[in-house]
């Protein structure tokens, strides 16, 4: 598909190429907020797999537009990432323990009052293995949450509806005060995206998170008598132990757009926009220069 038919059939991502944002995932953060109140009275924030960068820039502008000068926003990912104004650019891996230390060290220390991760693995479509990985990403996502957050904080995290997903949201259910499923109109209708929204984190008291890569989930949350489903001795899961988190639509019917929908574009506008910021550092540019001295055979 060109560029100009994606720009035809996806009215966010020609909406966000207009309105300057890097990527259409910005709308699904401004659908959260527009739902949630996330951004008020923020101070230190953390970006979880945030390349190219549009959630950053969402917070970048709430949280600066009300002059809290002495704000914080970091942004982590495993890509390198473009300067984005009023935010410390971090190329790290989420999974890796010796990220919380840099994270907590622009901090100088002090906790966060709000964490997100849009992570999202390179998919191999093996269908299993993807939601595995995914899985895996949003539980490295919350243990780091879980060591940033202070007291009362909030985390957001994109989260694919799976088999299991029951299990997760009765974990979270220990760890925050409230847990919402929340689907934006930014978001396909037709795929199993969702995201959770954790308020009012609230770690049991003399609970000390410790990031250790070798420990199992169930480890990590050893004391707060969660992260596992109990089994019945013939192997089966309890599924007494399991919840459902309630499920929000958010995004105003009436002024935002059904991202499953076409819309016929301005009939002055023929051609496709530039993308807002061009990749720094794209994994293909390699296989490029290659082509270009002759060192890949094909077409
Ligand atoms: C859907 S994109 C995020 C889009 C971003 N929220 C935005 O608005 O521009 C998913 C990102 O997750 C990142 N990612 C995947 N695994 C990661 C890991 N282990 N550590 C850090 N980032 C990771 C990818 O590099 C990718 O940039």
């Amino acid at each position: 598909m060109g560029k100009s038919s994606k720009d035809k059939r996806d009215v966010y991502y020609r909406k966000a190429k207009e309105e300057g944002w890097r990527a259409r995932s910005a709308y699904k953060l401004l659908q959260l907020n527009e739902q949630f109140g996330l951004f008020n009275n923020i101070h230190r924030v953390v970006d979880l797999c945030a390349a190219p960068g549009s959630w950053s820039q969402v917070l970048s502008r709430e949280i600066f537009k009300n002059e809290r000068s002495d704000a914080q926003i970091v942004a982590v990912d495993l890509q390198p990432m473009a300067p984005i104004d009023d935010v410390v650019t971090l190329q790290a891996d989420i999974t890796d323990p010796r990220t919380l230390d840099k994270i907590l060290h622009i901090f100088g220390g002090e906790k966060a009052d709000f964490v997100c991760s849009d992570g999202a693995p390179d998919v191999t479509g093996l269908h299993d293995l993807d939601e595995y990985i995914q899985a895996q990403l949003v539980l490295c996502a919350l243990r780091l949450a879980t060591c940033l957050l202070k007291e009362g904080g909030t985390f957001v995290a994109k989260i694919f509806r799976g088999r299991d997903i029951d299990l997760l949201y009765s974990q979270l259910g220990f760890l925050f005060e409230k847990v919402v499923c929340a689907k934006p109109r930014a978001s396909r209708g037709t795929s199993l995206e969702s995201f959770i929204v954790c308020i009012g984190y609230r770690p049991r008291e003399g609970w000390k998170p410790d990031l250790q890569p070798e420990l199992s989930t169930e480890e990590f949350f050893q004391n707060m008598d969660i992260g596992r489903a109990r089994l019945h001795e013939d192997l089966r899961v309890d599924y007494e132990e399991r919840k459902v988190a309630p499920f929000v639509a958010c995004g105003d019917l009436k002024t935002s757009y059904d991202s499953d929908a076409s819309y016929s574009l301005d009939t002055k506008v023929t051609h496709s926009l530039d993308p807002v910021q061009m990749p720094t550092d794209p994994p293909y540019k390699r296989a490029l220069e290659m082509k270009r001295q002759g060192q890949l055979r094909g077409k």
